[in-house]
């Protein structure tokens, strides 16, 4: 089943809290997801009630090879969950050098992952390139960047859209294909907000997958280690991830049965707008 990254070129942006409030959506919708954090901030766990002492992670440990499923967390929301873990900077430049070394530490795993076909994996990247951007965004059927709606100008769209922050040369312009956009933190109430994201959707069109308010209730969802769907349904920030996830899951193959069945779903790709309608 697909791989959906996050990315962006910058940080708080809202990736984090869209990986895992997504993930929420895409649940009540009956797809089984799976989120894996592969950022070395380790804050995806904190949007499912894992502790904070608690810095056990797949990422932490990938040059020990260890076996993804075992290190697959049950939480309360019902998605899988694989946090980064904590790393210190001795074994962060070690991570990267392995992975430099040998991509298939990463791939590997995450082609295990994409063979269920029952499940929806959803990856929060760190901001900027990385090395596992560089491992998995070739294995990506999607790649979302995020984008914050009063930090945005034509210039950065462009830049953002020629896909250069994903890599460089052929690479990157092959990646750019498989872009699609969030639109995140739009305040109705501000015509200046408005009108950036008014324009922001007229440029992109259909590449732009949906907008989210911004709502103090994905910050006090946070806090509570919940889901905004959880705690507060009838914010405006939970409706929008709803009917981001629709939009989403229009553009991914169907599962045939409910998620407590075994049975895969029919392959039913729609390259056109899958791959970013180039
Ligand atoms: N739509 C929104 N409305 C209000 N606050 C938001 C919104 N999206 C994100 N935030 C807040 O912005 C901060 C950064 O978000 P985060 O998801 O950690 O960004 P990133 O992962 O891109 O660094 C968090 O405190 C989060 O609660
Ligand atoms: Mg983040």
């Amino acid at each position: 089943m697909p791989l959906i990254l996050f990315a962006s070129p910058k940080g708080g942006v809202g990736k984090t809290t869209l990986v895992a409030n997504l993930a929420g959506a895409l649940r009540r919708l009956g797809r089984a997801v799976l989120v894996l954090d592969l950022d070395p901030q380790n804050a995806l766990r904190l949007h499912f009630g894992v502790p904070l002492q608690d810095g056990g992670g797949f990422m932490a440990r990938l040059v020990q090879r260890p076996d993804w499923r075992a290190e697959q967390r049950a939480t309360a929301a019902g998605i899988a969950l694989l946090p980064h873990g904590a790393l210190g900077l001795r074994d962060a430049l070690e991570q990267a050098v392995a992975l430099e070394r040998e991509p298939g530490l990463l791939a590997t795993p995450l082609r295990e992952m994409l063979a269920d076909p029952r499940l929806l994996v959803l990856a929060d990247l760190p901001p900027g390139p990385s090395h596992a951007l560089a491992v998995a965004a070739p294995l990506a059927s999607l790649i979302v960047a995020v984008l914050r709606s009063e930090a945005i100008s034509a210039a950065i769209l462009g830049e953002i859209e020629s896909g250069r922050f994903l890599g460089s040369g052929t690479m990157a312009a092959i990646l750019a294909g498989r872009l699609q956009f969030v639109l995140n933190g739009v305040d109705l109430a501000s015509s200046l907000s408005r009108a950036a994201a008014q324009a922001v959707a007229q440029h992109l069109g259909p590449r732009l997958l949906g907008a989210i308010s911004r709502d103090e209730a994905l910050g006090e969802a946070l806090a509570q280690q919940r889901l905004v769907q959880e705690l507060h349904p009838a914010s405006a920030a939970a409706q929008d991830l709803q009917q981001i996830a629709q939009t989403l899951a229009a553009l991914l193959p169907a599962p045939a049965e409910p998620p407590s069945s075994l049975a895969p779903p029919p392959f039913n790709p729609t390259p056109a707008t899958f791959w970013g309608g180039r």
